[in-house]
């Protein structure tokens, strides 16, 4: 019999004392995948996309399409739920629009925004046939070129710089004060509206479908948007003059709409007494945004019905969609000369820097006791040696160590903003869907973190206690010799269901020389396991066909190194010498890589492989 549940938010509940998402208990998904952690449910994002869809469509006459900004939160998995659940996507240069493409979210769904694009991403982008959005007058020039070069139509829209001349409210962003108008006017995206207007025509392999704009998370207020929309009529307005007969088909109003519980700017005064009322919602925007676009536009001669509008939400779709986990590890506290507690926890403010970047202030719960009232009045913090208060003055029911605690609305921006301070390495991302939880993004490893360094080789210096430069860091590939290739092909990828990656020829001249067999012919076949696993399959033919009696006939284990002299000096020193490493010229994935292979004492052959630098 199910006990009485309490109901936080859509996606969030308390049973029996213990928070649960969806219908995961949050202290199950700590114990399963580890904190700290990030959890994001499946089924609110869907219900935050829907909302937005349906407000939109209800109060525009036209088109609408949704657009949620990669960039709040980048992993596949999520992006794959939207696309799922028909959305486009708003990306900013070659890694989102990866993503996007990557998830199979439809290209004419894609708007690719961002400043100095390249001809190479915009020529990708005219091939694909995803809408580009322009951010300076000079990428009209690249987007024809672009092309040219592809020999398709640029499917174009300009995005501006509303002046937000009357909005003297003071913008929720700035740290500094500023009014809105003056800080909307320091963000650097957009079309000067000068070089806009004096715009009389655009080359012909330009196809100019829109106007797209972008406020920001300057406030939570409509109204915000019903003022900027007259800014952009009288600059459609002001366009259609100049480039007499057009008119926009697209028009994307961007995103910057809140979270509903909305921790965005609340260390900064101008929000640190705002309520704890919810922000208003898709449906208020929708109410206020749409009836001043439609009348504008229809005061200027151009039918709402015939343009689509379009939205760029991150935060509001992602946000509230997500939480964080972290394990309390000590509370401390200080008697004087200024009194302090501390809770500090496994987490940091490098996986949550939103309360550096736009001074957030997360809603915390004690999983095991959401509903506790506060007690004690601490800073919440994590490992790192900064100063890294995750929460500053929060006010928590009594801690201890081993608590779990849940930090609400962190689906957007946090993992997408986190670093590696301290080399710590990042934590990873659960999916909850009703009952079910899967990582979709792994914890990071301290592998991970050192992953792209590069000890150039005269710093490498052999240490009798100091690096072991010989030391194989990595299983490259396990080779398996096999009588008939094609048997063992279909057993690995046909049965097993792997990869087969490339396969190939030898005469056995070339790198497989290093086999010490001779002139025998090979071939070969890699398959892939996954993260680039590989099980190598060799058939030697020739009078040294491979002898099962002997162990390393059958098998070999390719290990990794980083410098190929020192373990083969090292190996030298044990016992019989090898023959010495063997630079691979041959064309293609192994160029350049220095290998030899040596027996161990079993006489199981070892290869020992040094990659080509880069
Ligand atoms: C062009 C554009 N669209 C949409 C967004 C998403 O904004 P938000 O997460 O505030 O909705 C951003 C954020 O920077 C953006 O730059």
């Amino acid at each position: 019999m199910e006990t009485s549940r309490k109901t936080i938010d859509e996606m969030l509940s308390v049973r029996d004392d213990e928070l649960l998402v969806e219908e995961c208990r949050a202290a199950d998904l700590a114990r399963r995948f580890g904190t700290p952690l990030h959890v994001v449910s499946e089924d609110q994002l869907r219900r935050n996309l829907s909302r937005f869809q349906s407000a939109f469509e209800r109060h525009w006459p036209g088109p609408t399409l949704l657009l949620p900004s990669i960039k709040a939160n980048g992993s596949l998995a999520l992006r794959r739920v939207l696309t799922l659940a028909g959305a486009g996507c708003d990306v900013f240069g070659e890694g989102e629009f990866e993503a996007a493409l990557r998830t199979g979210t439809p290209p004419e769904k894609i708007s690719l925004n961002g400043p100095m694009k390249s001809q190479g991403l915009l020529e990708r982008a005219v091939r694909a046939g995803v809408m580009i959005t322009l951010d300076d007058i000079g990428e009209l020039e690249t987007a024809a070129a672009a092309s040219r070069a592809v020999g398709r139509p640029a499917r174009v829209r300009l995005r501006i710089r509303p002046d937000l001349a009357g909005q003297a409210s003071a913008s929720e962003m700035s740290a500094a004060g500023d009014s809105i108008h003056e800080a909307y006017q320091r963000y650097k995206a957009g079309i000067p509206t000068g070089d806009l207007l004096a715009l009389d025509r655009v080359a012909p392999e330009i196809e100019l479908r829109g106007i797209h704009f972008h406020i920001g998370r300057h406030s939570a207020d409509p109204e915000v948007w019903v003022e900027a929309v007259g800014d952009l009529v009288e600059i459609i307005e002001g366009f259609r003059a100049r480039l007499v007969g057009w008119s926009p088909s697209e028009i994307d109003i961007g995103g910057g709409f809140p979270v509903p519980r909305d921790p965005f700017g609340r260390l900064l005064p101008q929000r640190r007494q705002a309520d704890d009322g919810l922000a208003p919602g898709p449906e208020q925007y929708a109410a206020a945004i749409c009836p001043a676009l439609e009348g504008g536009l229809r005061s200027i001669g151009v039918d709402p019905a015939s343009v689509r509008i379009e939205l760029e939400p991150g935060r509001a779709i992602y946000g509230d969609a997500g939480i964080h986990l972290a394990r309390v590890g000590n509370v401390k506290r200080q008697a004087g000369p200024q009194p302090m507690t501390w809770v500090e926890t496994d987490s940091s403010d490098a996986y949550l820097p939103d309360v550096n970047l736009e001074f957030n202030r997360w809603r915390c719960l004690v999983v095991e006791r959401p509903l506790a009232a506060p007690e004690i009045t601490a800073d919440v913090t994590g490992r790192t040696c900064a100063l890294d208060v995750i929460i500053p003055d929060a006010e928590l029911p009594r801690v201890e160590a081993g608590d779990l605690l849940a930090f609400l609305d962190t689906g957007a921006y946090q993992d997408a903003g986190s670093h590696n301070f301290n080399s710590l390495p990042r934590p990873g991302t659960v999916l909850v869907h009703g009952r079910e939880a899967e990582l979709v993004r792994r914890h990071e490893t301290v592998d991970d973190v050192f992953a792209r360094d590069l000890v150039p080789e005269h710093l490498a210096e052999e240490k009798a206690d100091g690096p072991r430069p010989w030391r194989p860091y990595l299983i490259d590939h396990v080779a398996v010799n096999c009588a008939d290739l094609g048997r063992s092909v279909h057993f690995y990828c046909e049965v097993l269901g792997l990869e087969l990656r490339a396969r190939g020829e030898s005469d056995g001249t070339d790198e497989f020389a290093i086999t010490g067999r001779g002139e025998v012919p090979i071939r070969w076949a890699d398959v892939e396991v996954g993260d680039g696993q590989v099980v190598e399959l060799i058939e030697y033919g020739g009078p040294r066909p491979p002898d099962p009696a002997k162990a390393g006939d059958q098998v070999h284990v390719a290990l990794r190194v980083s410098d190929i002299e020192a373990v083969h000096r090292r190996i030298c020193e044990e016992g019989p010498r090898p023959a010495d490493p063997f630079l691979i010229e041959t064309p293609g994935a192994w160029q350049g890589a220095r290998v030899f292979y040596a027996t161990d004492p079993d006489g199981v052959s070892i290869e020992l492989v040094q990659p080509a630098r880069g």
